[in-house]
């Protein structure tokens, strides 16, 4: 007993302090030039790819593959998917170009890229909205899943993808106006809008979102409203999680029950209250530990583990440097990656920033956690 409690308060205590600390389990694997937010590894090759949304910055470049610390290049190569410029909107078919991408995702041999076509998370391009099946054998688009407007409405922002182990089924989480949940069956390539509207998927008015102690505010005082984002699959693929950035509770319903479902309208009881994990961004259910889930802990730059057995919930790691840790991913040997893509001090929030915002790629070996 005694043990147990001072190993609570030496933990504590290293968190206290840990705020600004440097911790050597995280290693720098690349920096940007623009704002990342989403990154996967093909496990087979190891090759990374990151994603740059459209926010402050009409950026040059949408999805990219990591090369070396300090250079990326477009993805795919020689081709048109990066070229859309604001300014040209007029003149471009919107399902042809990537317009806004929030995540990328490898399943098997394919990085699928997720666009809610929506440039600084505001209106929504026409026609834009869509999933984008890259073969990574050949580096070229295989396929496009288009989403319309009752799949994404005007006011959403399709945000983070997980696949069904058995490659039948994708599930979005909506971080829009409105949120919501979005099953795509990827054999018949038909969608279904769920929970859209259900409190279990809407940020929670009253949370505000903190960094450095104080409220993250855009310049006209509104701040961070982002609801379902954070989304991960159980390993068997039977439990589906998830939670609202400006929120704290961590969900999950049944996959089962969501393809059940047939409409907007059915209101389920059938989720669980998993537990509060405070504001947070990215999780992730690594293949090796199918147990634990990792948060991304975006008001005290840490990264936390989540005991799905047990229900506890732990910091893995915190550095000063995890400046708005965003979203995971993880390569064959053990290693998870982590983007940092510094959503404060953009210049959504602070209007001296430049556009252009220097973001950062880590990765941390996973384990379970040593001292418990
Ligand atoms: C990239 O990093 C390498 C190794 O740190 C360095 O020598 C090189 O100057 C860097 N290039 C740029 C463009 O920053
Ligand atoms: C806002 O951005 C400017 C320019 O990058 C920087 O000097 C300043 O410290 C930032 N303010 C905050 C509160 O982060």
């Amino acid at each position: 007993m005694m043990l147990i409690l001072y190993v609570f308060l030496l933990t504590g205590f290293i968190s206290v302090n840990g705020h600004d600390q440097q911790n050597s389990e995280l290693e720098l694997v690349a920096i940007f030039d623009h704002q990342v937010t989403g990154v996967s590894v093909h496990p087979a090759s190891g090759r990374i790819f990151v994603n740059f949304p459209r926010w402050t910055e009409d950026s040059p470049v949408s999805v990219a593959e990591v090369l070396t610390y300090n250079t990326s290049k477009p993805f795919p190569p020689n081709s048109r998917w990066n070229s859309w410029r604001n300014t040209r909107k007029n003149e471009l078919d919107p399902s042809k170009y990537f317009i806004c991408v929030q995540s990328v995702v490898v399943f098997k041999d394919s990085l699928y890229v997720l666009d809610p076509a929506a440039p600084a998370t505001s209106f929504i391009v026409k026609g834009g909205a869509k999933l984008v099946e890259i073969d990574l054998i050949t580096n070229e688009v295989k396929r496009v899943i288009l989403f319309n407007e009752e799949i994404a409405p005007q006011g959403s922002y399709l945000n983070d993808i997980r696949f069904s182990p058995d490659g039948k089924y994708a599930y979005i989480t909506d971080s829009g106006a409105t949120g919501a949940i979005v099953l795509v069956d990827l054999n018949k390539e038909t969608t279904k809008r769920v929970l859209h509207g259900h409190p279990i998927t809407q940020a929670d008015p009253d949370i505000t979102i903190e960094y450095n102690g104080k409220p993250v505010r855009q310049p006209d005082g509104r701040s961070i409203e982002m609801s379902a984002d954070g989304i991960a699959l159980s390993v068997d693929g039977c439990t589906l999680y998830w939670q609202a950035v400006q929120g704290k509770t961590l969900y999950s319903i049944s996959t089962s029950f969501l393809h059940s479902i047939d409409s907007d309208r059915e209101i389920p009881s059938q989720f669980a209250i998993i537990g509060e994990n405070g504001p947070a961004d990215g999780l992730w259910i690594s293949q090796k530990e199918p147990n634990l889930l990792y948060v991304t802990s975006i008001q005290d730059n840490s990264i936390k583990i989540r005991n799905l057995l047990t229900n506890t919930y732990e910091i893995k790691l915190m550095d000063k440097r995890l400046r708005w840790p965003d979203t995971f991913s993880e390569d064959k040997h053990g290693y998870i990656y982590v983007t940092t893509s510094h959503i404060p001090e953009s210049a959504m929030f602070n209007k001296s920033a430049p556009a252009q915002l220097r973001t950062e790629l880590w990765k941390f070996k996973s384990n379970t956690i040593s001292h418990h």
